[in-house]
Protein backbone atom coordinates (compact mmCIF):
# COMPACT_ATOMS: atom_id res chain seq x y z
CA UNK A 1 0.00 0.00 0.00
CA UNK A 2 1.53 3.71 -0.87
CA UNK A 3 1.59 6.37 1.32
CA UNK A 4 -0.89 8.45 -0.01
CA UNK A 5 -4.02 6.75 0.97
CA UNK A 6 -5.06 4.85 3.40
CA UNK A 7 -7.68 1.70 3.40
CA UNK A 8 -10.77 2.00 5.69
CA UNK A 9 -11.69 -0.97 7.13
CA UNK A 10 -15.00 -2.31 5.88
CA UNK A 11 -18.22 -1.08 8.02
CA UNK A 12 -19.20 -3.79 10.21
CA UNK A 13 -22.71 -5.01 10.28
CA UNK A 14 -24.10 -5.31 6.94
CA UNK A 15 -25.33 -8.95 6.15
CA UNK A 16 -22.79 -11.66 5.33
CA UNK A 17 -23.19 -15.35 4.39
CA UNK A 18 -22.42 -17.97 6.65
CA UNK A 19 -19.35 -19.98 5.68
CA UNK A 20 -19.91 -22.84 4.71
CA UNK A 21 -23.92 -21.85 3.98
CA UNK A 22 -26.43 -23.44 6.37
CA UNK A 23 -28.66 -25.68 4.10
CA UNK A 24 -31.99 -27.04 5.03
CA UNK A 25 -31.76 -30.57 6.23
CA UNK A 26 -32.57 -33.34 3.53
CA UNK A 27 -32.95 -37.00 4.54
CA UNK A 28 -33.71 -40.54 2.82
CA UNK A 29 -36.25 -42.91 4.85
CA UNK A 30 -36.71 -46.05 3.11
CA UNK A 31 -40.47 -47.27 3.28
CA UNK A 32 -44.14 -46.29 1.66
CA UNK A 33 -46.39 -43.93 1.85
CA UNK A 34 -48.84 -46.99 3.06
CA UNK A 35 -46.83 -47.84 6.45
CA UNK A 36 -44.27 -45.09 6.87
CA UNK A 37 -45.21 -43.72 10.19
CA UNK A 38 -46.28 -40.16 9.33
CA UNK A 39 -46.51 -38.57 13.04
CA UNK A 40 -44.95 -35.08 13.70
CA UNK A 41 -44.91 -34.97 10.08
CA UNK A 42 -46.08 -31.21 8.96
CA UNK A 43 -46.92 -31.61 5.83
CA UNK A 44 -46.96 -35.06 3.40
CA UNK A 45 -46.10 -34.13 -0.57
CA UNK A 46 -47.22 -36.13 -3.17
CA UNK A 47 -46.60 -35.56 -6.71
CA UNK A 48 -49.39 -35.83 -9.63
CA UNK A 49 -48.54 -35.21 -13.23
CA UNK A 50 -50.52 -33.66 -16.13
CA UNK A 51 -53.32 -36.28 -17.37
CA UNK A 52 -52.49 -38.32 -20.96
CA UNK A 53 -53.88 -36.72 -24.27
CA UNK A 54 -57.31 -35.73 -24.13
CA UNK A 55 -57.79 -37.50 -20.38
CA UNK A 56 -59.21 -35.12 -18.10
CA UNK A 57 -57.38 -34.65 -14.85
CA UNK A 58 -54.19 -34.79 -13.34
CA UNK A 59 -52.19 -38.50 -12.86
CA UNK A 60 -51.31 -39.62 -9.37
CA UNK A 61 -47.60 -40.14 -9.57
CA UNK A 62 -45.62 -42.25 -7.00
CA UNK A 63 -46.84 -42.77 -3.91
CA UNK A 64 -49.80 -40.72 -4.37
CA UNK A 65 -52.32 -43.56 -4.91
CA UNK A 66 -51.60 -45.48 -1.77
CA UNK A 67 -51.61 -42.36 0.16
CA UNK A 68 -55.36 -41.86 -1.06
CA UNK A 69 -56.24 -45.23 0.28
CA UNK A 70 -54.55 -44.69 3.20
CA UNK A 71 -56.52 -41.21 4.11
CA UNK A 72 -59.54 -42.97 2.32
CA UNK A 73 -59.66 -39.82 0.35
CA UNK A 74 -60.32 -39.36 -3.16
CA UNK A 75 -57.08 -37.35 -4.21
CA UNK A 76 -57.16 -37.25 -7.72
CA UNK A 77 -60.67 -35.86 -7.50
CA UNK A 78 -59.51 -33.44 -5.04
CA UNK A 79 -56.88 -32.42 -6.97
CA UNK A 80 -59.19 -31.72 -9.92
CA UNK A 81 -61.01 -29.95 -7.84
CA UNK A 82 -57.95 -27.63 -7.07
CA UNK A 83 -57.88 -27.27 -10.40
CA UNK A 84 -54.49 -28.88 -10.47
CA UNK A 85 -52.79 -29.76 -14.11
CA UNK A 86 -49.56 -31.41 -12.98
CA UNK A 87 -47.48 -28.40 -14.58
CA UNK A 88 -43.96 -28.78 -13.12
CA UNK A 89 -43.67 -26.38 -10.50
CA UNK A 90 -47.01 -25.99 -9.57
CA UNK A 91 -48.36 -26.78 -6.56
CA UNK A 92 -51.58 -27.00 -4.36
CA UNK A 93 -51.76 -26.90 -0.89
CA UNK A 94 -55.11 -29.12 1.01
CA UNK A 95 -55.84 -28.15 4.38
CA UNK A 96 -57.60 -31.42 5.05
CA UNK A 97 -60.52 -30.90 8.39
CA UNK A 98 -59.85 -32.04 11.91
CA UNK A 99 -62.94 -33.49 13.59
CA UNK A 100 -64.74 -31.10 16.25
CA UNK A 101 -64.04 -32.35 19.80
CA UNK A 102 -65.92 -35.55 20.38
CA UNK A 103 -66.69 -36.31 17.12
CA UNK A 104 -66.23 -39.00 15.12
CA UNK A 105 -62.47 -40.06 14.28
CA UNK A 106 -61.70 -38.97 10.71
CA UNK A 107 -60.28 -41.18 8.01
CA UNK A 108 -56.64 -39.37 8.22
CA UNK A 109 -56.75 -38.81 12.22
CA UNK A 110 -53.08 -39.28 12.67
CA UNK A 111 -51.91 -38.84 9.33
CA UNK A 112 -50.48 -34.83 8.62
CA UNK A 113 -53.31 -32.78 8.03
CA UNK A 114 -51.65 -30.79 5.11
CA UNK A 115 -51.17 -32.46 1.86
CA UNK A 116 -49.55 -30.82 -0.84
CA UNK A 117 -49.86 -31.72 -4.58
CA UNK A 118 -46.55 -30.87 -6.45
CA UNK A 119 -46.71 -30.90 -10.16
CA UNK A 120 -44.12 -33.20 -11.86
CA UNK A 121 -44.72 -31.99 -15.55
CA UNK A 122 -43.06 -35.10 -17.57
CA UNK A 123 -40.69 -35.97 -14.69
CA UNK A 124 -37.26 -34.42 -16.22
CA UNK A 125 -34.38 -33.02 -14.26
CA UNK A 126 -35.85 -29.51 -14.96
CA UNK A 127 -39.16 -30.35 -14.16
CA UNK A 128 -38.20 -32.13 -10.96
CA UNK A 129 -36.05 -28.93 -10.11
CA UNK A 130 -39.13 -26.92 -10.69
CA UNK A 131 -41.10 -29.29 -8.28
CA UNK A 132 -38.69 -29.43 -5.44
CA UNK A 133 -38.09 -25.33 -5.76
CA UNK A 134 -41.92 -25.06 -5.40
CA UNK A 135 -42.65 -27.63 -2.45
CA UNK A 136 -39.61 -25.60 -0.85
CA UNK A 137 -41.63 -22.32 -1.23
CA UNK A 138 -44.72 -23.76 -0.48
CA UNK A 139 -43.68 -25.81 3.29
CA UNK A 140 -41.22 -22.86 4.11
CA UNK A 141 -41.62 -22.19 7.89
CA UNK A 142 -42.97 -25.94 8.59
CA UNK A 143 -40.44 -28.44 10.42
CA UNK A 144 -40.77 -31.44 8.45
CA UNK A 145 -41.93 -32.86 5.31
CA UNK A 146 -42.10 -35.97 3.64
CA UNK A 147 -42.50 -36.44 0.01
CA UNK A 148 -42.63 -39.07 -2.53
CA UNK A 149 -42.25 -36.72 -5.15
CA UNK A 150 -38.64 -37.99 -6.93
CA UNK A 151 -39.40 -41.78 -5.54
CA UNK A 152 -40.10 -42.95 -8.85
CA UNK A 153 -37.13 -41.46 -11.42
CA UNK A 154 -33.08 -42.15 -11.13
CA UNK A 155 -30.53 -40.89 -9.71
CA UNK A 156 -30.01 -37.85 -12.20
CA UNK A 157 -34.05 -36.93 -11.15
CA UNK A 158 -33.56 -37.35 -7.69
CA UNK A 159 -30.65 -34.83 -7.16
CA UNK A 160 -32.56 -32.61 -9.58
CA UNK A 161 -35.80 -32.71 -7.20
CA UNK A 162 -33.47 -31.90 -4.27
CA UNK A 163 -31.15 -28.77 -5.78
CA UNK A 164 -34.47 -27.73 -6.96
CA UNK A 165 -36.02 -27.51 -3.04
CA UNK A 166 -32.58 -26.48 -1.73
CA UNK A 167 -31.88 -23.37 -4.34
CA UNK A 168 -35.87 -22.28 -3.76
CA UNK A 169 -35.17 -22.55 -0.35
CA UNK A 170 -32.48 -19.70 -0.54
CA UNK A 171 -33.08 -16.45 0.93
CA UNK A 172 -30.58 -13.24 0.87
CA UNK A 173 -28.86 -12.68 4.09
CA UNK A 174 -30.93 -10.01 5.85
CA UNK A 175 -28.43 -8.44 8.42
CA UNK A 176 -32.20 -7.57 9.99
CA UNK A 177 -34.83 -9.40 11.80
CA UNK A 178 -37.29 -9.30 9.13
CA UNK A 179 -40.59 -10.55 9.69
CA UNK A 180 -41.21 -13.72 7.08
CA UNK A 181 -42.13 -17.10 7.30
CA UNK A 182 -39.37 -18.28 8.72
CA UNK A 183 -36.84 -21.41 7.85
CA UNK A 184 -37.38 -23.95 5.44
CA UNK A 185 -38.55 -27.48 5.93
CA UNK A 186 -36.70 -30.32 6.88
CA UNK A 187 -37.32 -32.46 3.76
CA UNK A 188 -37.69 -36.69 3.92
CA UNK A 189 -37.57 -38.17 0.66
CA UNK A 190 -39.27 -41.80 1.19
CA UNK A 191 -38.77 -44.73 -0.66
CA UNK A 192 -35.62 -45.99 -2.74
CA UNK A 193 -33.25 -42.56 -3.63
CA UNK A 194 -29.58 -42.77 -5.14
CA UNK A 195 -27.13 -40.23 -3.31
CA UNK A 196 -28.52 -36.76 -2.34
CA UNK A 197 -25.11 -35.66 -1.65
CA UNK A 198 -23.70 -34.10 -4.67
CA UNK A 199 -27.11 -32.27 -5.37
CA UNK A 200 -26.43 -30.63 -1.51
CA UNK A 201 -22.85 -29.43 -3.02
CA UNK A 202 -24.04 -28.27 -6.30
CA UNK A 203 -26.82 -26.21 -3.99
CA UNK A 204 -24.81 -25.53 -0.96
CA UNK A 205 -21.95 -23.82 -3.41
CA UNK A 206 -24.46 -22.00 -5.41
CA UNK A 207 -25.69 -20.65 -2.33
CA UNK A 208 -22.04 -19.15 -1.42
CA UNK A 209 -21.93 -17.15 -4.86
CA UNK A 210 -25.38 -15.90 -4.52
CA UNK A 211 -24.82 -14.66 -0.84
CA UNK A 212 -21.34 -13.27 -1.76
CA UNK A 213 -22.73 -11.74 -5.24
CA UNK A 214 -25.94 -9.83 -3.22
CA UNK A 215 -23.62 -8.61 -0.46
CA UNK A 216 -23.41 -4.41 -0.76
CA UNK A 217 -20.13 -3.35 -2.28
CA UNK A 218 -20.07 -0.95 1.32
CA UNK A 219 -19.22 -4.50 2.86
CA UNK A 220 -18.06 -6.14 0.02
CA UNK A 221 -14.21 -4.82 -0.76
CA UNK A 222 -12.11 -6.45 -2.19
CA UNK A 223 -9.86 -7.12 1.08
CA UNK A 224 -13.37 -8.59 2.10
CA UNK A 225 -13.60 -10.65 -0.82
CA UNK A 226 -10.06 -12.01 -0.62
CA UNK A 227 -10.99 -12.73 3.24
CA UNK A 228 -14.19 -14.53 2.70
CA UNK A 229 -12.32 -16.40 0.13
CA UNK A 230 -9.93 -17.40 2.98
CA UNK A 231 -12.52 -17.94 5.56
CA UNK A 232 -14.15 -20.21 3.44
CA UNK A 233 -11.28 -22.81 2.69
CA UNK A 234 -10.50 -22.78 6.17
CA UNK A 235 -14.33 -23.53 6.59
CA UNK A 236 -13.78 -26.80 4.18
CA UNK A 237 -11.62 -28.14 6.58
CA UNK A 238 -9.52 -30.15 3.85
CA UNK A 239 -6.02 -28.43 4.27
CA UNK A 240 -4.45 -31.35 2.21
CA UNK A 241 -6.59 -30.42 -0.77
CA UNK A 242 -7.52 -26.78 -0.55
CA UNK A 243 -4.96 -23.82 -0.19
CA UNK A 244 -5.50 -20.13 -0.99
CA UNK A 245 -3.08 -17.32 -1.39
CA UNK A 246 -3.66 -13.70 -1.14
CA UNK A 247 -1.84 -10.98 -2.89
CA UNK A 248 -2.65 -7.12 -1.79
CA UNK A 249 -1.44 -3.83 -4.13
CA UNK A 250 2.30 -4.04 -3.70
CA UNK A 251 2.58 -7.49 -4.52
CA UNK A 252 0.02 -7.38 -7.41
CA UNK A 253 1.84 -3.89 -8.74
CA UNK A 254 5.05 -5.13 -8.42
CA UNK A 255 4.62 -8.69 -10.37
CA UNK A 256 3.12 -7.08 -13.41
CA UNK A 257 -0.77 -7.72 -12.74
CA UNK A 258 -1.03 -3.93 -14.84
CA UNK A 259 -4.59 -4.31 -15.68
CA UNK A 260 -5.89 -5.04 -12.18
CA UNK A 261 -3.14 -2.27 -10.30
CA UNK A 262 -4.95 0.14 -12.87
CA UNK A 263 -8.67 -0.53 -12.79
CA UNK A 264 -7.80 -0.95 -8.60
CA UNK A 265 -6.09 2.49 -8.30
CA UNK A 266 -9.03 4.85 -8.32
CA UNK A 267 -9.96 3.16 -4.88
CA UNK A 268 -9.35 3.33 -0.92
CA UNK A 269 -10.40 0.12 -1.40
CA UNK A 270 -7.18 -1.63 -2.92
CA UNK A 271 -6.99 -4.79 -4.93
CA UNK A 272 -6.40 -7.82 -4.32
CA UNK A 273 -5.29 -11.44 -6.27
CA UNK A 274 -6.79 -14.41 -4.60
CA UNK A 275 -5.62 -17.96 -6.18
CA UNK A 276 -7.77 -20.91 -4.80
CA UNK A 277 -6.37 -24.09 -5.59
CA UNK A 278 -7.84 -27.54 -4.78
CA UNK A 279 -5.79 -31.16 -5.46
CA UNK A 280 -7.32 -34.35 -5.46
CA UNK A 281 -6.18 -36.89 -3.45
CA UNK A 282 -5.87 -38.84 -6.66
CA UNK A 283 -4.95 -36.11 -9.01
CA UNK A 284 -5.71 -38.43 -12.02
CA UNK A 285 -7.98 -35.91 -14.75
CA UNK A 286 -6.74 -32.60 -15.83
CA UNK A 287 -6.13 -28.95 -14.41
CA UNK A 288 -8.87 -26.46 -14.99
CA UNK A 289 -8.25 -22.97 -13.98
CA UNK A 290 -11.16 -21.02 -13.74
CA UNK A 291 -10.70 -16.93 -13.67
CA UNK A 292 -13.69 -15.00 -12.48
CA UNK A 293 -14.47 -11.17 -12.81
CA UNK A 294 -14.44 -9.67 -9.43
CA UNK A 295 -15.07 -5.96 -9.38
CA UNK A 296 -16.93 -5.47 -6.26
CA UNK A 297 -18.33 -2.16 -7.52
CA UNK A 298 -18.09 -1.04 -10.85
CA UNK A 299 -18.87 2.92 -11.35
CA UNK A 300 -17.46 3.18 -14.75
CA UNK A 301 -14.99 4.76 -13.45
CA UNK A 302 -14.08 8.54 -15.18
CA UNK A 303 -16.07 7.16 -17.81
CA UNK A 304 -18.68 6.74 -15.54
CA UNK A 305 -22.32 5.38 -15.77
CA UNK A 306 -25.16 6.56 -15.53
CA UNK A 307 -26.97 6.85 -12.41
CA UNK A 308 -29.68 3.74 -13.66
CA UNK A 309 -26.62 1.68 -14.87
CA UNK A 310 -24.94 1.81 -11.50
CA UNK A 311 -27.99 0.31 -9.48
CA UNK A 312 -27.32 -3.55 -10.17
CA UNK A 313 -22.95 -2.90 -10.04
CA UNK A 314 -22.63 -4.41 -6.65
CA UNK A 315 -23.08 -7.76 -8.73
CA UNK A 316 -19.94 -7.13 -10.85
CA UNK A 317 -18.02 -9.72 -8.99
CA UNK A 318 -20.61 -12.17 -9.51
CA UNK A 319 -17.83 -14.18 -11.88
CA UNK A 320 -15.37 -14.33 -8.83
CA UNK A 321 -18.07 -15.41 -6.77
CA UNK A 322 -19.04 -18.35 -9.32
CA UNK A 323 -14.87 -19.57 -9.94
CA UNK A 324 -14.57 -19.18 -5.99
CA UNK A 325 -17.93 -21.56 -4.95
CA UNK A 326 -16.61 -23.88 -8.11
CA UNK A 327 -13.38 -24.49 -6.65
CA UNK A 328 -15.27 -25.67 -3.17
CA UNK A 329 -17.85 -27.21 -4.91
CA UNK A 330 -15.23 -29.67 -6.67
CA UNK A 331 -13.45 -30.14 -3.91
CA UNK A 332 -16.16 -31.39 -1.78
CA UNK A 333 -17.87 -33.29 -4.63
CA UNK A 334 -14.45 -34.92 -4.84
CA UNK A 335 -14.10 -34.52 -8.51
CA UNK A 336 -10.63 -35.76 -10.09
CA UNK A 337 -9.50 -33.15 -11.70
CA UNK A 338 -7.32 -29.84 -10.53
CA UNK A 339 -8.92 -26.97 -10.37
CA UNK A 340 -7.38 -23.24 -9.94
CA UNK A 341 -9.35 -20.29 -8.97
CA UNK A 342 -8.50 -17.12 -9.87
CA UNK A 343 -10.05 -14.44 -8.39
CA UNK A 344 -8.86 -10.59 -9.47
CA UNK A 345 -10.83 -8.27 -7.04
CA UNK A 346 -11.10 -4.44 -7.37
CA UNK A 347 -13.10 -1.45 -7.13
CA UNK A 348 -13.52 0.69 -10.46
CA UNK A 349 -13.77 3.58 -8.76
CA UNK A 350 -13.52 7.17 -9.53
CA UNK A 351 -10.93 9.52 -8.23
CA UNK A 352 -8.09 11.51 -8.79
CA UNK A 353 -5.97 8.34 -8.64
CA UNK A 354 -7.82 6.94 -11.68
CA UNK A 355 -7.04 4.98 -14.55
CA UNK A 356 -8.10 7.16 -17.49
CA UNK A 357 -8.97 6.91 -21.08
CA UNK A 358 -5.92 7.16 -23.31
CA UNK A 359 -3.19 5.45 -20.79
CA UNK A 360 -1.23 2.62 -22.32
CA UNK A 361 -1.18 0.07 -19.37
CA UNK A 362 0.93 -3.14 -19.76
CA UNK A 363 -0.52 -6.10 -18.49
CA UNK A 364 1.01 -9.59 -17.43
CA UNK A 365 3.10 -11.03 -19.42
CA UNK A 366 4.06 -7.63 -21.45
CA UNK A 367 1.67 -6.53 -23.72
CA UNK A 368 0.64 -3.37 -23.59
CA UNK A 369 -3.11 -2.26 -23.63
CA UNK A 370 -4.66 1.33 -25.06
CA UNK A 371 -7.58 2.33 -22.63
CA UNK A 372 -10.39 3.17 -24.92
CA UNK A 373 -13.46 3.51 -21.91
CA UNK A 374 -12.19 3.05 -18.30
CA UNK A 375 -15.83 1.19 -17.80
CA UNK A 376 -14.33 -1.79 -20.05
CA UNK A 377 -12.92 -2.56 -16.95
CA UNK A 378 -13.39 -6.46 -16.57
CA UNK A 379 -11.42 -7.56 -20.01
CA UNK A 380 -8.38 -6.03 -18.26
CA UNK A 381 -8.55 -7.89 -14.89
CA UNK A 382 -9.31 -10.86 -16.60
CA UNK A 383 -6.54 -10.19 -18.99
CA UNK A 384 -3.92 -10.42 -16.13
CA UNK A 385 -5.45 -13.45 -14.80
CA UNK A 386 -5.61 -15.51 -17.99
CA UNK A 387 -2.37 -14.55 -19.01
CA UNK A 388 -0.50 -15.78 -15.67
CA UNK A 389 -2.72 -19.17 -15.86
CA UNK A 390 -1.17 -19.32 -19.32
CA UNK A 391 2.00 -18.60 -18.35
CA UNK A 392 2.59 -19.88 -14.83
CA UNK A 393 -0.46 -22.46 -14.05
CA UNK A 394 -0.18 -24.97 -17.51
CA UNK A 395 -3.62 -25.62 -17.48
CA UNK A 396 -5.47 -28.29 -19.55
CA UNK A 397 -8.24 -26.07 -20.08
CA UNK A 398 -8.92 -22.36 -19.25
CA UNK A 399 -12.24 -21.04 -18.18
CA UNK A 400 -13.19 -17.46 -17.45
CA UNK A 401 -16.56 -16.31 -15.93
CA UNK A 402 -17.36 -12.49 -16.27
CA UNK A 403 -20.11 -10.08 -16.03
CA UNK A 404 -18.21 -8.60 -18.83
CA UNK A 405 -20.91 -6.80 -21.33
CA UNK A 406 -24.52 -5.31 -21.55
CA UNK A 407 -24.03 -6.21 -25.14
CA UNK A 408 -24.12 -10.26 -24.03
CA UNK A 409 -27.87 -9.42 -22.30
CA UNK A 410 -29.35 -7.28 -25.19
CA UNK A 411 -28.15 -10.30 -27.70
CA UNK A 412 -29.32 -12.91 -25.55
CA UNK A 413 -31.52 -11.83 -22.57
CA UNK A 414 -31.31 -12.89 -19.37
CA UNK A 415 -31.95 -16.54 -19.65
CA UNK A 416 -28.73 -17.48 -21.16
CA UNK A 417 -25.12 -17.24 -20.60
CA UNK A 418 -23.19 -16.13 -23.83
CA UNK A 419 -20.63 -18.89 -24.78
CA UNK A 420 -17.13 -18.40 -26.48
CA UNK A 421 -14.60 -20.83 -27.36
CA UNK A 422 -12.58 -22.03 -30.59
CA UNK A 423 -12.60 -25.56 -29.00
CA UNK A 424 -15.13 -27.49 -30.71
CA UNK A 425 -15.49 -30.52 -27.89
CA UNK A 426 -15.06 -27.84 -25.53
CA UNK A 427 -17.99 -26.14 -26.31
CA UNK A 428 -20.10 -29.09 -26.51
CA UNK A 429 -19.36 -30.30 -23.34
CA UNK A 430 -20.21 -27.16 -21.97
CA UNK A 431 -23.53 -26.50 -23.75
CA UNK A 432 -24.17 -29.80 -22.85
CA UNK A 433 -23.50 -29.17 -19.35
CA UNK A 434 -25.70 -26.03 -19.53
CA UNK A 435 -28.64 -27.67 -20.54
CA UNK A 436 -28.47 -30.39 -18.23
CA UNK A 437 -27.96 -28.21 -14.84
CA UNK A 438 -30.25 -25.66 -15.43
CA UNK A 439 -27.59 -22.70 -15.96
CA UNK A 440 -27.72 -22.53 -20.01
CA UNK A 441 -25.30 -21.74 -22.28
CA UNK A 442 -25.66 -20.07 -25.87
CA UNK A 443 -23.01 -20.56 -28.40
CA UNK A 444 -21.50 -17.25 -29.63
CA UNK A 445 -19.24 -16.77 -32.58
CA UNK A 446 -15.62 -15.27 -32.20
CA UNK A 447 -15.63 -13.30 -35.30
CA UNK A 448 -12.22 -13.21 -37.05
CA UNK A 449 -12.76 -10.13 -39.14
CA UNK A 450 -14.06 -8.09 -35.88
CA UNK A 451 -10.22 -8.82 -34.75
CA UNK A 452 -9.09 -5.83 -36.28
CA UNK A 453 -11.27 -3.45 -34.45
CA UNK A 454 -8.75 -4.11 -31.17
CA UNK A 455 -5.57 -2.56 -33.14
CA UNK A 456 -4.17 0.08 -31.25
CA UNK A 457 -1.81 3.13 -33.35
CA UNK A 458 -0.18 3.34 -29.76
CA UNK A 459 0.16 -0.09 -27.90
CA UNK A 460 -0.49 -3.80 -28.64
CA UNK A 461 -3.93 -3.42 -28.40
CA UNK A 462 -6.85 -1.44 -27.85
CA UNK A 463 -9.54 -3.03 -25.08
CA UNK A 464 -12.77 -2.01 -26.74
CA UNK A 465 -13.65 -2.47 -30.11
CA UNK A 466 -14.69 0.84 -31.81
CA UNK A 467 -18.13 0.94 -31.93
CA UNK A 468 -19.10 1.03 -35.16
CA UNK A 469 -18.06 -3.07 -35.65
CA UNK A 470 -20.88 -3.75 -32.62
CA UNK A 471 -20.99 -7.19 -31.45
CA UNK A 472 -19.79 -5.47 -27.84
CA UNK A 473 -19.80 -9.26 -26.22
CA UNK A 474 -17.78 -10.66 -29.78
CA UNK A 475 -15.00 -8.20 -29.20
CA UNK A 476 -14.99 -8.35 -25.88
CA UNK A 477 -14.36 -11.79 -26.41
CA UNK A 478 -11.53 -11.84 -29.39
CA UNK A 479 -9.67 -8.91 -26.63
CA UNK A 480 -9.57 -12.33 -23.93
CA UNK A 481 -8.74 -14.31 -26.31
CA UNK A 482 -5.23 -12.95 -26.90
CA UNK A 483 -4.71 -13.47 -23.53
CA UNK A 484 -5.57 -16.93 -22.68
CA UNK A 485 -2.20 -17.95 -25.27
CA UNK A 486 -3.08 -21.38 -27.08
CA UNK A 487 -4.95 -23.02 -24.39
CA UNK A 488 -8.13 -24.45 -24.54
CA UNK A 489 -10.37 -21.52 -23.54
CA UNK A 490 -13.82 -20.49 -23.11
CA UNK A 491 -15.58 -17.19 -22.04
CA UNK A 492 -19.01 -16.86 -20.19
CA UNK A 493 -20.51 -13.94 -20.21
CA UNK A 494 -22.71 -13.87 -17.85
CA UNK A 495 -23.94 -10.32 -17.81
CA UNK A 496 -27.77 -11.19 -18.12
CA UNK A 497 -28.50 -14.32 -16.27
CA UNK A 498 -26.28 -13.13 -13.00
CA UNK A 499 -28.78 -11.53 -11.62
CA UNK A 500 -32.72 -11.89 -12.01
CA UNK A 501 -35.63 -9.30 -11.94
CA UNK A 502 -37.85 -11.86 -10.16
CA UNK A 503 -37.96 -15.16 -8.78
CA UNK A 504 -38.75 -18.15 -10.93
CA UNK A 505 -38.74 -21.89 -10.04
CA UNK A 506 -34.67 -22.74 -8.52
CA UNK A 507 -33.51 -18.72 -9.39
CA UNK A 508 -34.17 -16.14 -6.70
CA UNK A 509 -35.06 -12.17 -7.31
CA UNK A 510 -31.37 -10.86 -7.20
CA UNK A 511 -27.67 -12.70 -7.13
CA UNK A 512 -28.45 -16.15 -9.09
CA UNK A 513 -25.16 -17.56 -8.16
CA UNK A 514 -25.71 -18.69 -12.14
CA UNK A 515 -22.24 -20.49 -13.71
CA UNK A 516 -21.85 -22.40 -10.66
CA UNK A 517 -24.51 -25.70 -11.61
CA UNK A 518 -22.74 -25.42 -15.55
CA UNK A 519 -19.36 -25.71 -14.21
CA UNK A 520 -19.51 -28.51 -11.56
CA UNK A 521 -21.52 -30.53 -14.06
CA UNK A 522 -19.19 -29.98 -16.71
CA UNK A 523 -16.30 -30.84 -14.48
CA UNK A 524 -17.93 -34.21 -12.95
CA UNK A 525 -18.49 -35.09 -16.70
CA UNK A 526 -14.85 -34.14 -17.93
N1 LIG B 1 -20.04 -4.61 -15.70
C1 LIG B 1 -20.31 -4.06 -16.98
C2 LIG B 1 -21.19 -4.96 -17.82
C3 LIG B 1 -22.61 -5.15 -17.34
C4 LIG B 1 -23.61 -4.34 -17.83
C5 LIG B 1 -22.93 -6.17 -16.47
C6 LIG B 1 -24.91 -4.54 -17.41
C7 LIG B 1 -24.23 -6.36 -16.04
C8 LIG B 1 -25.22 -5.54 -16.52
C9 LIG B 1 -19.01 -3.83 -17.75
O1 LIG B 1 -17.90 -3.55 -16.99
C10 LIG B 1 -19.23 -2.67 -18.63
O2 LIG B 1 -19.40 -1.60 -18.13
N2 LIG B 1 -19.22 -2.92 -19.94
C11 LIG B 1 -19.41 -1.91 -20.90
C12 LIG B 1 -18.40 -2.11 -21.99
C13 LIG B 1 -18.23 -0.93 -22.89
C14 LIG B 1 -17.68 0.26 -22.12
C15 LIG B 1 -17.32 -1.30 -24.02
C16 LIG B 1 -20.82 -2.04 -21.45
O3 LIG B 1 -21.34 -3.15 -21.53
O4 LIG B 1 -21.44 -1.01 -21.73
MN1 LIG C 1 -17.72 -1.47 -16.56
ZN1 LIG D 1 -17.95 -4.29 -15.06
Amino acid sequence: MTGRRRETEAPAGGPAPALPPVLPGVVVRAGTVATASLADVDALVLPVAPGADGDEGVQPRHGTVEAAVRYGVDLADLADRHDADGSAGSVHTIHLPRPLGGARELPWSGLPARVLLVGVGAGTPADLRKAGAAVARATRGLGGVVTTAAADTDDDGTGAFVEGYLLGAYRHPTGAAKPGPGPAATLTLLGDHGAIEPAQHVARATWLARALTVTPASTKTPAWLADQAVAAVEAAGRPDQLTVTVLGPDEIAARGFGGLAAVGAGSVHGPRFVTVRYVPAAARGRHVVVVGKGITFDSGGLAIKPRESMVGMKTDMAGSAVALATVLGAASLGVPHRVTALLPLAENAFGGASYRPGDVLRVYGGTTVEIANTDAEGRLVLADALAHADADLDPDVLVDVATLTGAATLGLGKQHGALYSADEALAAGLVRAGAASGDALWRMPLVPEYRAALDSAVADVRHVADPGVGGGSITAALFLQRFAGRRRWAHLDIAGPARSASASHEVPEGATGFGVRVLLRWLRDL
